[in-house]
């Protein structure tokens, strides 16, 4: 069994990771960044900066807690794509110098990839074909894998992306950041057919996915309500709202895995965390006979174990770097 040694420096997170090639994490190691709290939003040049004061540290860590030294190490593997340039920088930079002083193959990843790749950690019977669905603050995909190093993006969000509509709603509802969780928890305990909040492009003929109309539809709906009325029923308002996001997910991946007759649907991403899409994708599904997975909580994050998943099947397929490789910032599902 082969260890790869990861990093993940997208966003905010850092995170060292070793997982051996039968998907079994060793350690994974995460470091947040509370210091961008009091900005309301990630400041992208101190994220690497502390990315920068994080990475070795991190890594010491990560060898002791799992007993290793550098030269028991296979692989190492770095999320280049998508994120912001100067974090990625940071720990493509690090896991290039690493891969180059020890003679390692080197293994980037695109970081929506790792997220798929996430439910290999603890799923390793999961076979291809079959079709994911990404879903986080950035980005909403359905992606259909034809084996492990093949795929094809066949919808995405022509506007918002479903984690920025749980953020951006939770904002009007002065809810707090980041809206997701916030959404999930208050919606546990409200009636999600209080209000009906429109499904966007549910009936079009494609597999994209539209936002920007319920976000204009709950600002235009709070407007005419009382907010001691908003206030009361600010559960069943979640629910409806989480409703209206979920919904056409949980439709258009359906109808796209009956048409293409795949058995397997995965859940990636952020908004993977979300409980009702959980629950209402898996039991749709199975009355279909489709089996839906997604990480536990921890692996929904970014975290490198995932990183070093998606390396995974480019280190058995010989899929290496050259160190001449950068990184970028450009958004989506690649294949790199
Ligand atoms: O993948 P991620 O950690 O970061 C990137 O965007 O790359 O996703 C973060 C997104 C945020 O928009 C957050 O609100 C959303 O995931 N999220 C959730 C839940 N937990 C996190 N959305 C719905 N329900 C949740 N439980
Ligand atoms: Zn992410």
């Amino acid at each position: 069994m082969q260890k790869i040694l990861a990093f993940e420096s997208s966003c905010d997170d850092t995170s060292v990771a070793i997982l051996d090639t039968d998907y079994r994490v060793l350690v994974n190691l995460v470091s947040n960044q509370p210091e961008h709290l009091k900005f309301g939003g990630v400041l992208p040049e101190l994220a690497s900066r502390l990315h920068l004061k994080n990475i070795l540290l991190l890594t010491r860590n990560a060898l002791e807690r799992a007993n290793l030294q550098l030269n028991e190490i296979d692989a190492v593997a770095v999320s280049i794509n998508p994120g912001l340039i100067g974090s990625l920088l940071v720990g493509l930079s690090f896991a290039k110098s690493l891969a180059w002083s020890l003679s390692l193959p080197l293994i980037t990843v695109n970081h929506m990839l790792a997220h798929i790749f996430a439910n290999f950690i603890e799923h390793r019977q999961i076979e291809a074909p079959f079709l994911a669905l990404v879903v986080s603050g950035g980005h909403t995909e359905l992606v259909h894998f034809k084996n492990l190093t093949e795929f094809e993006i066949i919808g995405k969000t022509v506007d918002d992306a479903a984690g920025e509509s749980f953020d951006k709603a939770a904002k009007l509802l002065g809810l707090g950041f980041p809206g997701g969780p916030l959404i999930d928890r208050l919606a546990k305990n409200g009636a999600a057919d209080f209000v009906q909040f429109p499904r966007g492009l549910i009936r079009k003929d494609n597999y994209n996915f539209s936002y920007s109309g319920l976000k204009t539809s709950i600002r235009t709906w709070l407007s005419t309500q009382e907010d001691g009325f908003v206030q009361a029923n600010l559960p069943s308002i979640a629910a409806s709202v989480q409703q209206a996001i979920i919904d056409p997910l949980i439709r258009k991946s359906l109808l796209y895995a009956r048409s293409q007759g795949l058995r397997t649907i995965l859940i990636a991403g952020g908004v993977a965390a979300n409980s009702a899409l959980r629950d209402q994708l898996s039991q749709q599904a199975e009355k279909k006979g489709i089996r839906v997975y997604y990480p536990s909580l921890p692996y929904c994050m970014d975290n490198a174990a995932m990183v070093a998943a998606a390396a995974v099947p480019k280190y058995q397929a010989g899929l290496f770097a050259s160190l001449s490789v950068n990184a970028f910032s450009q958004k989506g599902t690649k294949i790199i």
